[in-house]
């Protein structure tokens, strides 16, 4: 089923700039709860309660990029997951345009993007629902980037890279968010036209170590396997060894080869 955009993006999006705010995410709660608008762009140039993954901080020190976008696309919120495989493709192909060497860059699911097996961006993806007495509550989308540019976290579960280290002489976070939102709005308008299709293709050209084997923890539960592909749904799909599938759609993925844990 193809995604039926409320508009499409490269038209509607626009620009909301912050030096310091609690969370570029929160802030596009706050603008949907306000009336919002599809197509906001909210980026800030620091963060001080930057959220992860599964609860957890993202570590936002000045340098580098951190940014939400606030989307109203009208499709069912299942198919809605598949933006943060969107958001992902977008952030690689933004790193890879900049990167010295390209080929290092990769998709790792859910939607880490890796440098050399070090994570170089995050995104996080959220939905939250607001009243409306007239035409009853309305879905709204966020989806969240963070790309480290100038620094890098320490002591975090899975080691971390930014762009300085991965050879980057000098890039400004404002020219990473212009060339972000370029990528992010063309494949924005294509998933909306064609589907999730493009988009999955684009994510397992860059998928990492797709076909070897793999730990999916989730919660206490442990699935082992091997690292078949991504459905349609954005699920990880773990081959088992009497040959059949298992479906994951959270956990954090760990492989036996040379790596540690997703976070
Ligand atoms: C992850 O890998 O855990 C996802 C990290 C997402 C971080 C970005 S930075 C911009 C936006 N605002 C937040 O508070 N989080 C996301």
């Amino acid at each position: 089923m193809k995604a039926q955009p409320h508009s499409p993006l490269i038209e509607s999006y626009h620009l909301l700039s912050y030096d310091t705010i609690d969370s570029t995410n929160e802030e596009a709660r706050r603008l949907a709860e306000g009336g919002g608008s599809h197509g906001a762009v909210i980026w800030a140039k620091r963060q001080t309660a930057g959220r992860g993954r599964m609860g957890r901080e993202w570590i936002s020190a000045e340098g580098n990029l951190y940014v939400s976008v606030l989307l109203r696309p009208e499709m069912p919120l299942a198919l809605c997951s598949q933006l943060s495989f969107v958001a992902a493709v977008a952030a690689a192909e933004t790193v890879e345009g900049i990167v010295p060497q390209p080929k290092d860059i990769a998709c790792k699911w859910p939607n880490d993007i890796l440098f050399k097996g070090k994570k170089l961006a995050g995104i996080l993806l959220e939905s939250f629902e607001v009243p409306d007495a007239e035409t009853g509550p309305k879905r709204w989308l966020c989806v969240g980037v963070g790309i480290n540019i100038d620094s890098a976290p320490e002591h975090v579960m899975y080691p971390a890279t930014c762009l300085r280290e991965a050879g980057v002489e000098l890039i400004s976070a404002k020219i990473v968010l212009s060339r972000f939102i370029h990528h992010f709005v063309h494949l924005y308008d294509t998933w909306c036209e064609s589907g999730f299709k493009p988009v999955q293709k684009a994510w397992l050209k860059r998928a990492y170590h797709l076909g070897e084997p793999i730990d999916v923890v989730i919660g206490d539960e442990e699935i082992s396997g091997v690292f078949d592909t991504v459905d349609a749904e954005g699920q990880l799909l773990v081959k088992q060894k009497d040959g059949k599938s298992v479906a994951v759609n959270a956990g954090d993925v760990f492989f036996k080869v040379n790596d540690a844990a997703c976070g």
